[in-house]
């Protein structure tokens, strides 16, 4: 499917109608809570503690102040009209709310409330729904966590206090999910720009955020947890990811692959999880990255979140162990990559950093004796040559090899090169304790993406080069 320029205009009007849900001037909490641990309290502390720059306007019937901030009885006596009002009431509540917003001009509603169409409460979404019309508002859920954007230090959420800032969105689906993945990121040093929880999707669905995404600059990559779309919306997704797709990678995690799994979505978020093999082919269609694990999901993101386009279709290993450098070459084939064939004058430039019993064939073998010295060489050898498309880089834990001044080598290789205009991929997988570990953190904080075994790191450089040479070609 081909970009219009419709299209484009499309993506780009959908990005200046959100981008207040994203970076709101003023956020009023409905159901602000006095109580620490209740969630309307939590999603108050984080918006306090995550150093948002707007307005905040707690609202409750019972309190003056909360945590130190002016509070208000109703929207109603706000001075001013809230771009996002988050809603944490219980259910039977959120209409007259939704009313009151709508009154007073806000723009977006962020319904954290449980209750609706996933518990069968069909009726009570649809007056939801009709109520935000009516006043021209948009609503993010219910039945979710809430929405953290880390460019405008943004966390409404109801997870973890800190966001580990970074180019990969993750849209969810699944709330839980949502809030676990907001601490482990953090930990294996991923960094996000957005996570927007978008649970029962009454209104904005995971295509309407994607738009945004798309246009957002600071985001790179589009991950998305997904159960099932709602009814009548998978023509629009094949158009609007088609588009998105050409200009950002999406890759999506889609659940309810198993006829039990389909069942368990249904009760989850009351979404089709349809038959997989029509999403499988709406996907390939649509040119999405589908993936099977979260493991792969942030993978394959930090690839291509932090990768440059690989100059060209032929990857080469550089390795010091021969067992590494055999296991990453079965999982080429396994996953479709092309081995570089090391060209004669190639090899001959690669055997100055190897000894005499080294190799200099791809996996470029040098050796278990090989420190940051050999590594920096003919890692500087690769990148400056054009028949390598990009760097897979294994290393296995030796008494010989300190992990932390390899990191620091492979940084100022990859620094130099780029100033000396040679820019393609380097995944590096470390193999270790602790020192490989830290060393891993210290390129991933770094941009340089880091993968515990060598299969991932294959598995990863694989969709970059199926995403550059072929979704983004539309091929
Ligand atoms: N306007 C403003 N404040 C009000 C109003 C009102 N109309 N009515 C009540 N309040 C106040 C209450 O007094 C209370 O404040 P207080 O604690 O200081 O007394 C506060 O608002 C909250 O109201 P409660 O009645 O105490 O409601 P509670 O906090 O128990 O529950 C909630 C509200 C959290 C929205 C609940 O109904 C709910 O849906 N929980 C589930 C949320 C969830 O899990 N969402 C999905 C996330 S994803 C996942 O799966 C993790």
């Amino acid at each position: 499917m081909k970009t219009s320029c419709r299209g484009i205009r499309d993506l780009t009007s959908a990005y200046d109608k959100m981008v207040k849900l994203f970076m709101p001037e003023s956020v009023a909490i409905v159901g602000a809570s006095r109580k620490p641990g209740k969630i309307g309290y939590v999603i108050l502390q984080n918006l306090l503690e995550s150093g948002y720059k707007g307005r905040i306007y707690p609202v409750n019937p019972h309190a003056d102040e909360i945590l130190g901030v002016k509070c208000y009885p109703s929207l109603k006596e706000l001075p001013e009209a809230p771009d996002v009002v988050i809603v944490a009431v219980p259910a039977d509540k959120t209409i007259s709310v939704a009313e009151e917003a709508g009154e007073k001009g806000a723009k977006f509603l962020v319904v954290i409330t449980s209750g609706f169409s996933e518990v069968g409460n069909v009726e009570l979404e649809k007056k939801l729904v009709e109520t935000a019309r009516k006043y021209g508002m948009r609503i993010l859920g219910p039945n979710i966590f809430g929405i953290a954007y880390a460019p405008a230090n943004l966390n409404a959420t109801f997870g973890p206090p800190e966001l580990l800032p970074g180019k990969i969105g993750f849209i969810t689906q699944s709330g839980a999910l949502g809030i676990a993945l907001m601490g482990w990121t953090v930990t294996m040093g991923i960094g996000l720009s957005t996570i927007v929880s978008i649970g029962n999707m009454s209104d904005l669905d995971a295509i309407e955020i994607s738009e945004f995404l798309a246009e957002d600059p600071n985001t790179a990559v589009i991950t998305i947890y997904l159960e099932g779309l709602k009814e009548g919306r998978g023509k629009e997704f094949l158009e609007k990811m088609s588009m998105i797709t050409k200009k950002k990678p999406v890759v999506i995690i889609k659940a309810g692959r198993s006829r039990r799994g389909q069942r368990a979505v249904a009760s989850h978020t009351g979404s089709l999880a349809g038959a997989d093999v029509v999403y499988d082919a709406a996907f390939r269609r649509a040119g999405v990255i589908r993936v099977d694990t979260i493991e792969e999901l942030f993978d394959v993101a930090r690839a291509l979140a932090y990768s440059p386009p690989p100059l060209n279709d032929k990857l080469l290993i550089i390795t010091n162990g021969g067992g590494a450098g055999v296991m990453a070459t079965d999982a080429t084939e396994k996953y479709g990559v092309e081995l570089l064939e090391v060209p004669e004058d190639l090899k001959e430039r690669f055997r100055k950093h190897m000894p005499w019993f080294g190799s200099p064939h791809n996996p470029v073998d040098i050796t278990g004796q090989a420190t940051d010295v050999e590594y920096s060489g003919s890692l500087m050898e690769a990148l400056q040559d054009d028949r390598v498309g990009g760097v897979i880089i294994l290393v296995c834990q030796t008494a010989v090899l300190d992990f932390k001044k390899l990191a620091e080598a492979i940084l100022k290789v990859v620094k130099d090169a780029k100033e000396k205009g040679f820019s393609k991929p380097v995944l590096v997988s470390m193999i270790g304790g602790k020192e490989a570990m830290d060393a891993m953190m210290m390129l991933e904080k770094n941009h340089i993406p880091t993968f515990s075994i060598p299969e991932r790191a294959v598995y990863a450089y694989s969709q970059l080069v199926k995403y550059y040479f072929k979704i983004r070609k539309g091929r």
